[in-house]
Order: C-alpha cells, then sequence, then structure tokens
C-alpha cells in the first residue's frame, strides 16, 4: 500500500508512501486515495493532514511513465477519475490542511489545491510543470489555482510550467503559512485552532466561500443566506449564541 490513513491525536493524516517515485500518483496510488478519502468522510476525525513520506517529495504528480502511450479514450477516463478522487477530498466534511514537506508537482501541487489549506516546509518546491511534458494540468489544477491566487498568477505559473519556492507561494497566497519547525506538526497545529468550532459551521463557510467562484454576486448572495439560514437551524448555533448571552465558553457538539 503505497497510501497510509494513520491518526494523529483527533486528526487522520493520509502519507503517500511511494518513495523511490517521488510519490507520485500512479493509478493504483489514486485508487487508493479514493478509499482512504471515504473512510476519512465516515470517521470522527476533526480534520485530515494530507503529506509525503520522506524529505524529498510531497508529490512529484501523476506518474508521468503511466501516462506514456495512452490513448485518448484512456486519457480522458483517467483525467475524470483524477479529479473526482480529488472532488472527494474537496469536499470532506472536515477541513483538510495538506502539509506540503517537499516537491509538489503536476498532480501533487492539485492534490494540495484540492486541500482546504496548504502549509510548506520552507524547503518545498511548487509548480504546475506540465507544459514542458506538452501537457495541461489534468486534475483540477487550471481550475483549483486561478481561484486561488487569481487568473494573472495561475497563467503565468500554468504557461511557463516554473517551479515557486516556499516564499513566494507564501507571498501570492498559494499556501497558508510557511512552517518555522516540522511541516507536519505545523500543519497539526494549524488544524487544531479549527476543534474550538462545530464541523457543520466550518462546513457550511467553506462551501458558502467555494460556491461563489461559480455564479454571479446576486446568486452567491442567495446562496450565502441559504447557507447562513441553514447554520442557524443547527444546535450548535444555538449554543454559540447562548454561550455569548451566559458569558461562558460554548460547547460545540457538531450538530
Ligand atoms: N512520475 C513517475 N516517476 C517519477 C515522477 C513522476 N511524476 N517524478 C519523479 N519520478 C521518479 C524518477 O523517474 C526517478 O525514478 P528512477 O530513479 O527510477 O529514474 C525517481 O522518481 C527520482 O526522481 P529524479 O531522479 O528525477 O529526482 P530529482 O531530485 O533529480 O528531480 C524532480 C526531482 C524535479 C521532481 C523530477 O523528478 C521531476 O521533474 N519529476 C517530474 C515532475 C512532473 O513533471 N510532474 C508532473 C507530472 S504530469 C501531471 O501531474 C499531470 C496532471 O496534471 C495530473
Amino acid at each position: 500500500m503505497s497510501v497510509k490513513l494513520t491518526r494523529k491525536d483527533e486528526f487522520a493524516v493520509i502519507t503517500l508512501d511511494r518513495q523511490e517515485a517521488l510519490n507520485a500518483l500512479s493509478a493504483a496510488v489514486l485508487r487508493e486515495l479514493a478509499q482512504a478519502f471515504g473512510q476519512v468522510a465516515a470517521s470522527d476525525a476533526r480534520a485530515l493532514i494530507v503529506t509525503g513520506a520522506g524529505a524529498k517529495a510531497f508529490c512529484a504528480g501523476a506518474d508521468i511513465k503511466e501516462l506514456v502511450g495512452r490513448s485518448m479514450s484512456e486519457q480522458r477516463r483517467d483525467a475524470a477519475f483524477g479529479q473526482g478522487v480529488l472532488a472527494c477530498l474537496d469536499e470532506l466534511p472536515m477541513p483538510s490542511v495538506a502539509a506540503i514537506n517537499g516537491y509538489a508537482f503536476g498532480g501533487g501541487m492539485e492534490l494540495a489545491l484540492a486541500c482546504t489549506f496548504r502549509i510548506a516546509a520552507p524547503t518545498a518546491k511548487m509548480g504546475l510543470p506540465e507544459i514542458k511534458l506538452g501537457l495541461i494540468p489534468g486534475y483540477g489544477g487550471t481550475q483549483r489555482l486561478p481561484r486561488v491566487i487569481g487568473e494573472a498568477r495561475a497563467l503565468d505559473i500554468i504557461m511557463s510550467g516554473r517551479t515557486l519556492d516556499a516564499e513566494e507561494a507564501l507571498r501570492i497566497g498559494l499556501v497558508h503559512r510557511v512552517a518555522e519547525g516540522d511541516v507536519l506538526e505545523a500543519a497539526i497545529a494549524y488544524a487544531r485552532q479549527f476543534n474550538a468550532y462545530g464541523l457543520p459551521a466550518l462546513r457550511l463557510a467553506r462551501d458558502a466561500v467555494k460556491r461563489a467562484h461559480d455564479v454571479p454576486l446576486h446568486e452567491g448572495l442567495r446562496i450565502e443566506a441559504d447557507l447562513n439560514t441553514l447554520a442557524f437551524q443547527t444546535g450548535d448555533a444555538a449554543e454559540g449564541m447562548n454561550a455569548f448571552m451566559e458569558k461562558r465558553k460554548p460547547q460545540f457538539k457538531d450538530r
């Protein structure tokens, strides 16, 4: 198995461990990831951390050795499958944090982009180098990158295929933090801040922001009002407002 699902305190941790290929995403790895995301979704984990084994790579992208000689229909099927697997990550009921411990290229950067948050090691290197292979990103990079950092910067990165270091990634908002010590520990510490809040409200907040990209402003405002009303119906909302009135800390129960 190249995908290891473990538990660290209240968090699920998925580690890609295929170090001989810099943790590249073979078809088998994608299938294992799909299964692991399903297990995390059904678990009581407060957040998911995704990282790579070893000091060198988070994930060097799709397995190029498997791409060679693929027919058009095979590639169409693979792209749809890879996109579907990363959509499962994007839509988990809890926040996810990519702990980018080294190279995150191509599908590896797309995996990080499908996480809610990204924390990079100071030595991390990121990019979408598909153009250098005569390709373009296929696991969501052309869609998620501009949504995260804007069209101009996304075009620069995708059409040049250049490599970004952690400092630039932080400056342009591609990553949320650069870790000062161990990147996995930093990602867990980052995820821990959400323990104070209820998962339904966290999820509704994330979904409201993410759906904003797909619709005109008036429609987005309607979605916000709908999700805000949904949040209002939860026991956590009653508890949060009562706790404020009673000047005590709320005890959220995720419902
Ligand atoms: N697929 C398959 N194998 C890979 C791989 C990948 N994406 N990246 C690295 N490897 C393998 C290498 O072939 C090598 O194996 P061998 O020893 O058997 O030859 C091993 O991992 C170590 O790699 P390097 O010797 O190249 O290590 P390096 O430190 O010199 O270079 C690197 C590291 C700059 C990341 C370089 O390996 C590299 O450029 N990798 C490819 C990155 C890339 O182009 N990714 C995009 C893939 S396409 C894609 O992802 C499409 C999509 O949108 C889904």
